[in-house]
């Protein structure tokens, strides 16, 4: 097996599940932050990726892609149910997320979330040349990093956590808690998209292992972990690029066609997630129908939704009651050939993306909890026009870099109603001043930036940077 100076762990391969099994030789990015994010930066880079290709059975043997080589995990069934829909999907994911879900804790899950953490560092090791590094992802892979140590001592170790990492209060009901604090804390750096969750690490660090801890730095075993925020972006450069080709110019007038010329446009873009409030959304929309303050007439909302975790039951659950209420609103409020909500429940391109951000007058992204929220900087990304509103959750991650959006409590309806009149009503001058401040933002800070700072704070040298991201 070829070995590379840089790898990347992530759950995920960055590929749907027909990429990859017909070995097409192309990126096809599954939907999801994190992989989009890598996406951007490995394209050109000597680097290899380990992960699960998302299917069960054997691995499936990849092609490079680009310049990146893929080294796939296999998963079992028992451990897709065990690792990835259990402990990492049931358990983890909800804790994390302010558990706006009940989080599950089943006690078989896990030591096969454990093996398989264990599969995966060995995966890792057997790629790594020597004194390489290696950057861990999320909360799939939290004890990575210290059975990563104890393999190879050499490698130098991150681990990145792109969703919320909680306080106390709710890390505290884990069980297991110390193990996954321990196995995080086997990196040199812990970075996260907020400070807040450093924060959060350094208390449960001093809680649970009596460590000696601050906000940027853990000592444990005698060894300094640093810890800091490292806030995650997207490929600007590309969003910006599709936004302006003739094909989506063209798609965008389509759609613009298809939904009304006249209409005041509102889009929704998700996973099919609970955490991303989806149904709270809808209520406010409901609402704002029902007393008049929106009329079919005059406005349509466009969600996307597309299908995540199906296996989950909480999801599937979700999707139940989501679509039972798009039919309740449309059914109530609709007009033939005038539907109040489009749903749409399909993966896009990313040019069809890019056609629909463009297509809205207000983008609305009302998470309950989010580690970011690359849908929010994809918007702006888009937004060539300089127009366009966009409201945003001030549970995402990125209302702390996004402060011009129309921020709001999506846990209030009467505020997300309040808020979404707002942004409608603003005029044309107004939102363009709070675009135009997002956009300078986001030009500064997009993936590639993101990628350097990281590894930089990583090797202290700005060697690794230089190699892997350039400029
Ligand atoms: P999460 O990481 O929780 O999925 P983000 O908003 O950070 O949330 O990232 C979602 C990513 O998935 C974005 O890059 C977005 O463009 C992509 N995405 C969302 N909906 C779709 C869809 N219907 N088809 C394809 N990609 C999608
Ligand atoms: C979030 C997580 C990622 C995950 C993605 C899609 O962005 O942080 O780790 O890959 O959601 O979820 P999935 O379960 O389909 O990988």
């Amino acid at each position: 097996m070829r070995q590379s100076s840089l790898v990347v762990v992530a759950n995920r391969l960055p590929l749907d599940d027909s990429a990859a099994r017909d070995g097409a030789c192309e990126w096809r990015r599954s939907p999801g932050g994190l992989s989009g994010a890598l996406h951007a930066i490995l394209q050109q880079t000597p680097a290899t990726w380990v992960g699960w290709d998302g299917e069960v059975g054997l691995a499936p043997r990849l092609p490079d892609l680009g310049a990146v080589r893929l080294r796939p995990v296999a998963l079992t069934a028992a451990e897709q149910a065990g690792y990835y829909e259990g402990f990492a999907n049931s358990t983890l994911w909800p804790l994390y997320h302010d558990a706006v879900q009940q989080p599950v804790f089943q006690r078989e899950w896990w030591e096969t979330y454990r093996s398989v953490n264990q599969r995966f560092a060995e995966a890792a090791a057997e790629v790594a040349g020597k004194h390489a590094a290696v950057w861990v992802q999320d909360y799939h892979l939290q004890l990575v990093p210290q059975m990563l140590r104890e393999l190879r001592p050499d490698l130098l170790i991150g681990f990145f956590m792109h969703v919320p990492f909680p306080p106390p209060e709710l890390f505290m009901q884990l069980p297991r808690r110390v193990e996954l604090i321990r196995g995080m804390l086997g990196a040199d750096l812990v970075g996260f998209q907020r400070e807040q969750a450093a924060h959060n690490l350094a208390q449960l660090a001093q809680k649970l292992l009596g460590a000696e801890a601050s906000d940027d730095a853990i000592i444990v075993d005698g060894r300094t972990v640093r810890t800091g925020a490292f806030p995650v972006s997207i490929d600007v450069a590309e969003m910006r690029a599709l936004a302006t080709r003739p094909d989506v110019v063209k798609q965008v007038e389509q759609l613009r066609h298809d939904l009304g010329e006249a209409k005041r446009v509102l889009v929704s873009v998700d996973r099919l997630d609970y955490t991303k409030g989806i149904e709270h959304r809808l209520t406010a929309y409901r609402e704002l129908l029902r007393d008049g303050h929106v009329k079919v007439r005059d406005t349509v909302l466009v969600q996307v939704a597309v299908p995540s975790r199906e296996r989950v039951e909480s999801y599937r659950e979700l999707r139940d009651r989501i679509e039972g209420e798009v039919g309740r609103i449309n059914g109530e409020y609709g007009r033939v050939g005038e539907p109040a909500i489009h749903y749409l429940n399909q993966p896009f391109t990313r040019a069809q993306l890019a056609a629909l951000y463009q297509t809205a007058d207000v983008m609305v992204v009302t998470p309950l909890r989010d580690g970011m929220n690359l849908v929010a900087k994809e918007f702006v990304a888009a937004r060539e026009d300089g127009a366009g509103a966009l409201v945003l959750s001030e549970f995402a991650g990125a209302a702390a870099e996004l402060s011009q959006a129309f921020l709001v409590n999506p846990h209030d309806v009467d505020d997300l109603k309040q808020t979404l009149l707002r942004a409608l009503e603003a005029s044309p001058e107004d939102r363009a001043a709070r675009m135009e401040a997002m956009r300078r933002h986001l030009a500064e800070h997009d993936i590639l930036a993101w990628a350097r700072a990281y590894l930089t704070e990583l090797d202290h040298t700005g060697r690794l940077a230089r190699r892997f991201i350039g400029r």
